[in-house]
């Protein structure tokens, strides 16, 4: 177990933790932070207080009807990135289910009650996600593109079967880490879905809300679990370097199967898209990178402001079904 001297302890939602996170973190977490970055493992810790509450909605959304091949405003790389990530979803949200529901079997019988109320709204909005992207993928599909992603996710699920939860517990929080990123530049970066149909559009920020809203659900389970912050960061190493590669991978193979590869425009767009002022490079290095930081906890991703906006904006695009 990872315990490291405490040299000053608080409670989020007391002056002290608000003081204490005010640099760059979310008072209203419910997070317990040790001030010499020294955070580890806490074994009687449950979901951090917004997590308890996780609202499942149900989208106004029909994907049945089809959508335009180049959807992402005619933007040939933005589009086959976008479709190349949402391949991804339904293996990784199942694993990331499955791996939560192992995780919280592990804790003691008193323990599990405080994680239950948590665990039914990831399990619902994951499940939802799932669902949803399914059917847009079916679309992909469709439309000539192969998904290579889910085979290469299920061929490294099958090969992690048998290693302990905290392994997959590890492996989900990362992923969650990169989601709760791309989610935040997502609901800032307004160019990221220019000229997306609104159904679209839709689609994709209330998954990036609901990925941010349940981004600390499996990083406190691991701790819960008594994970160590070495293992929690060597994971991470690994999942980023995975998740480069195969995003990449996949969106390379869509571009040459929709013919798209050999149009300067084409890589233009992703040069922009990728390096350019607000693209996803200046908008999530550092925010990722911060994972590796010891003592680092996903609530300091200070993204409140945005999704309660974006929200309140949908309000007649959804309705809460659950939580
Ligand atoms: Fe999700
Ligand atoms: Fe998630």
């Amino acid at each position: 177990m990872n315990r490291l001297p405490v040299v000053a302890e608080a409670r989020a939602g007391t002056s002290a933790a608000k003081d204490a996170l005010a640099a760059d973190g979310d008072a209203d977490s419910g997070v317990r932070v040790r001030l010499d970055g020294g955070i580890g493992a806490e074994p009687d810790a449950g979901p951090a207080r917004g997590a308890a509450r996780l609202p499942v909605r149900r989208l106004r959304v029909d994907l049945a009807r089809g959508f335009p091949r180049l959807w992402c405003g005619g933007d040939a790389f933005r589009t086959h990135f976008m479709n190349a990530l949402s391949m991804s979803f339904p293996v990784g949200e199942q694993f990331f289910i499955d791996s939560v529901k192992k995780g919280v079997a592990t804790l003691a019988p008193g323990q599990q009650a405080r994680w239950d109320e948590a665990l039914r709204g990831f399990v619902g909005q994951e499940a939802t996600h799932r669902f949803l992207h399914a059917q847009f993928n079916t679309e992909l599909e469709r439309q000539g593109l192969k998904n290579h992603w889910q085979h290469w996710a299920a061929w490294r699920i099958e090969r992690g079967r048998d290693m302990h939860p905290v392994n997959h517990v590890a492996v989900t929080a990362a992923y969650e880490h990169f989601t709760a990123v791309l989610a935040t530049g997502l609901l800032r970066q307004a160019s990221w879905l220019r000229g997306a149909p609104p159904e679209l559009a839709l689609l994709w920020r209330w998954h990036a809300v609901e990925e941010s809203e349940h981004k600390t659900v499996a990083f406190d389970l691991y701790r819960a679990m008594g994970g160590s912050e070495r293992r929690r960061i060597l994971w991470f190493a690994y999942i980023g370097l995975q998740f480069f590669v195969e995003s990449g991978l996949q969106t390379a193979i869509n571009l040459w199967r929709a013919g798209l590869w050999w149009r300067p425009r084409t890589w233009w767009g992703g040069a922009r898209f990728l390096l350019g002022r607000g693209g996803v490079w200046r908008a999530c290095a550092l925010p990722l990178l911060r994972y590796l930081r010891p003592g680092f906890h996903p609530a300091q991703l200070a993204d409140a402001a945005e999704m309660a906006q974006w929200l309140e904006s949908q309000r007649a695009a959804y309705t809460i079904v659950a939580g």
